[in-house]
């Protein structure tokens, strides 16, 4: 039987702690789709890992799969393994032989782009990690794929045709000089890049790392296993159901994870598909927010504000939410947008990827605070909507209609923990209860506290 965890809202939601939290009794973790622009936290015993590739089951030992929807940095990938060996970790990743590989031009390209849409403001705030230009490539057919690595001929014969063009593209529609890039000195040159990806096609065969993916899979479920299926990014930045352009270039909803993996969209229907949900709202990078408080200037469009020194009451909560949930990217450590909790935003999340539980995260982060505000519907020209318009413009003329809520107080949440859902105070049961209840799917689990430890867990999916 297949879990597989989707991220219902911007990103961030706390992926990482629930497939920490439930890969105990899971056997395989696979990553479906992004790369290392994911950024995913597993607290344990007083520890802190942070992964952006390896699937976080490897915390708990399990074997980790990077599926072919996926984009592969193989320097983060060897780095990551390296920094998860010296903590004391024997992980076991596999990677998908069709999974594709950024290459320092990708890196390259997407920070140039970035330059010149801010030019007119119009960047869409990426990690800079060459997501989108590497998966650009693949829809393209000119990618280079890890298989690829394990043959020499073939990625030589890959990289003289990619190579090249992307030199071109700097120089002629960029009028940049590809030699003179400090970070990347090498980036378009054949033969540098031919010697250090064949070096790491080496590394993936000597440490047999290399799988079909969907083959894998499939004969590990037959074979009884547990398959956890781990999203990265989440539903409002997926290229297909998110807030285009201001998206990542990937599907972090429940399709994706039927496309990124070869198991058939029969095994990850007829499995669970849990929707990780934050109490709130956090955004990194650009793009429309209707319930968002305050603003991060460069990042809010219009925002000229100064987080560190709010005027408003509106900006001193997402201040203080900023600071209570640590709200500072795990990729790229810029401070996270803040809003309030977005019912149409989860409906069109649930409707995209069929949720049958969810696991709510950071309800300790809103303690202290007289009242609460979600978002029930929208009113868009004069007219009420219960979920997302399909464009992004519309997406921001959207007014939220607020339902207030009684903020609940600081509490002994380790305690919480311990004792399970009623010893959560009246206030913050009835939040999670309009939340369920609105989308008509039981909450499997809560987070109280960043730790494994600091959950409430209502169901077991397994
Ligand atoms: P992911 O990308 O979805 O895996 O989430 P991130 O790891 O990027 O961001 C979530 C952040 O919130 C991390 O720093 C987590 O340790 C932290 N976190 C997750 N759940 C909770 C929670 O319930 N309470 C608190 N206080 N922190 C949490
Ligand atoms: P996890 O898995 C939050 C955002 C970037 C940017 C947009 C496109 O940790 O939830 P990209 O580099 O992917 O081309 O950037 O998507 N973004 C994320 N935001 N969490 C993430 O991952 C993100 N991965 C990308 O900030 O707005
Ligand atoms: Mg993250």
């Amino acid at each position: 039987m297949t879990v597989t965890i989707v991220g219902s809202q911007l990103g961030d939601e706390g992926k990482g702690r629930v497939v920490d939290l439930y890969s105990d009794e899971a056997d395989v973790v696979v990553r479906y789709q992004g790369g290392d622009n994911a950024g995913h936290t597993v607290c344990h015993d007083g520890e802190e890992y942070k992964l952006s590739l390896v699937p976080s089951g490897a915390i708990r030992g399990k074997v980790g799969v990077l599926g072919n929807g996926c984009v592969i940095n193989p320097r983060t990938l060897f780095d990551e393994l390296e920094m998860l060996r010296d903590r004391g970790l024997d992980p076991d990743v596999r990677v998908a032989q069709r999974a594709h590989v950024i290459m320092p031009f990708h890196r390259v390209l997407d920070g140039i782009e970035e330059d010149v849409k801010s030019e007119d403001d119009q960047e869409v705030g990426t990690t800079g990690r060459g997501i989108g230009p590497t998966y650009e490539d693949k829809a393209g057919r000119r990618g280079v794929r890890i298989g690829d690595l394990l043959d020499p001929d073939v990625l030589r014969e890959r990289l003289e045709y990619i190579a090249p063009q992307k030199r071109a593209v700097v120089e002629e529609v960029y009028g940049l000089d590809p030699d003179a890039l400090e970070e990347y000195p090498d980036a378009f040159d054949v033969d540098a890049l031919f010697e250090e990806f064949r070096e790491y096609g080496r590394r993936i065969e000597r440490e047999d790392m290399a799988v079909n993916a969907g083959a894998y899979l499939s004969d590990a479920r037959e074979a009884g296993k547990r398959l956890m299926l781990e999203g990265a990014q989440g539903t409002i930045i997926d290229i297909d159901h998110g807030n285009y352009p201001f998206v990542t270039s990937s599907n972090p909803t429940a399709g994706g994870a039927t496309v990124g993996t070869g198991l058939s969209p029969g095994v990850i229907g007829g499995g669970e598909v849990i929707g990780i949900v934050k109490a709130y709202l956090t955004r990194v990078g650009s793009g429309p927010l209707p319930t968002e408080l305050g603003g991060v200037p460069g990042d809010t469009p219009g925002y000229d504000g100064d987080p560190e020194n709010p005027r408003t009451e509106s900006e001193e909560l997402a201040t203080e939410i900023r600071e209570a949930g640590d709200e500072y990217g795990t990729v790229t450590g810029r401070p996270r947008r803040v809003g309030w909790l977005d019912m149409p935003m989860l409906r069109h999340a649930a409707r995209a990827s069929g949720f049958t539980g969810l696991a709510v995260n950071h309800v300790d982060t809103l303690a202290g605070l007289d009242e609460l505000e979600v978002a029930k519907a929208y009113e868009l020209d004069g007219e009420r909507l219960e979920t997302m318009p399909p464009t992004t413009e519309r997406w921001a003329d959207c007014e939220p209609v607020f339902r207030t809520f009684d903020g609940w107080k600081e509490q002994d949440w380790e305690a919480i923990a311990e004792d399970g859902y009623d010893a959560l105070p009246a206030e913050a049961r009835a939040y999670l209860e309009y939340v369920s209840d609105d989308l008509d799917i039981p909450i499997y689990a809560i987070g109280v506290g960043p730790s494994r430890e600091d959950t409430i867990v209502c169901e077991r999916p397994y």
